[in-house]
């Protein structure tokens, strides 16, 4: 677990605080994504977590340890880093570059080899063409995994990213975010994870911290802070599909009538009540019907209607909550 307690951060010369009094927990194994416009104090935050910047008042405590207190070579070895500027060392290999923590620990070079190879079969990179390739003959999509490969070496229980994905283009970057969800499943690390995408955060975050200028506007899951955003920096921030956003994030189950007969017949669309709403919209627009069948398993155990849906968006999206 990671907390902040009233961090500020004013960088030499300058007077407007880069961090301003911020206050947040991350719970092991979560996900939580800092999201706001460039400048806004994102990759300041990370790097004093990590201790590459000092605060200038507050304290961040890991696992209930004021990290002031522990040696910062030792405290980042806990913590994985990944940068968008990967910072691969160009005249090292693939494999030399995954292997620089793990040689730094003095592992065995047998344990090493295998590890490498593990991580690189992990971010879904075949360790025997890529691990002997250079930085400079890898596509932008391969160096990010190996910049995340790089990071979860040593098997840190906490990673910091910094906009991990954002140099590569939009299909790579969903592959990517997906991949490394599905790798998040398993691994439950403790993770803070930067971008100004509020696409890439909706999607990441079990928790949004959302910053403007230092501050810190507003904290949720994201469906809390799509369904109440605190003010109209939110508002504009979350984005004008926002309503869709939420029918994602929600599930058949909470929108659907229990009560409700279901007119069963061997044609009816029938939907998994874990299923987001927007499936069932989808799925209502492509064969032009107004109501699905909810079912958990084989049972039918509601009916999902066009209005309803219709009224949940209204009552959610209207502008000022
Ligand atoms: N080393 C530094 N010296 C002076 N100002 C800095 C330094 N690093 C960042 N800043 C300033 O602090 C603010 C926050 O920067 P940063 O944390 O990099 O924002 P973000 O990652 O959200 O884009 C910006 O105004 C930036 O110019
Ligand atoms: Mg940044």
């Amino acid at each position: 677990m990671i907390t902040l307690d009233r961090i500020s951060k004013t960088f030499p010369g300058t007077d407007i605080p880069a961090v301003d009094r911020v206050s947040f927990q991350v719970n092991a194994g979560n996900i939580c994504v800092f999201v706001g416009p460039s400048g806004c104090g994102k990759t300041t935050i990370l790097r004093m977590i990590n201790r590459l910047e000092e605060p200038s008042s507050g304290r961040i405590t890991v696992n209930g340890q004021d990290i002031m207190s522990l040696d910062p070579a030792v405290l980042r070895r806990t913590i994985g880093y990944v940068i968008q500027q990967i910072g691969l060392l160009p005249h090292k290999t693939i494999e030399q570059n995954v292997s620089l923590v793990p040689e730094l620990l003095n592992w065995p070079k047998s344990k090493i080899k295998a590890r490498v190879t593990e991580l690189l079969v992990l971010v879904g990179l075949d360790p025997g063409t890529v691990g002997r390739k250079y930085p400079h003959q890898l596509s932008g999509g391969q160096s990010q995994r190996v910049g995340v490969a790089r990071a979860m070496a040593a098997d840190p229980p906490i990673m910091l990213m910094d906009e991990p994905f954002g140099a590569v283009d939009p299909i790579v970057r969903i592959h990517l975010q997906d991949e490394f969800l599905r790798l998040q499943q398993h691994l439950k690390k403790t993770i803070c994870f930067v971008t100004h995408d509020i696409n890439e955060a909706v999607k990441m975050g079990d928790y949004l911290i959302i910053l403007n200028m230092g501050r810190l506007i507003q904290m949720g899951t994201p469906l809390e802070v799509l369904t109440e955003p605190a003010d109209d920096f939110v508002l504009n921030l979350l984005g004008d599909d926002r309503g869709v956003k939420i029918l994602d994030l929600t599930r058949c189950e909470t929108l659907m009538d229990r009560d409700r007969n279901f007119p069963y017949n061997p044609d009816s669309c029938l939907i998994q009540s874990v299923k987001p709403v927007k499936i069932a919209l989808e799925l209502m627009m492509k064969k032009n019907i107004d109501q699905v069948g909810v079912c958990k398993g084989e049972r039918i155990v509601g009916v999902l209607t066009w209005n309803s849906i219709k009224e949940h968006i209204s009552r959610v999206s209207r502008d000022r909550p």
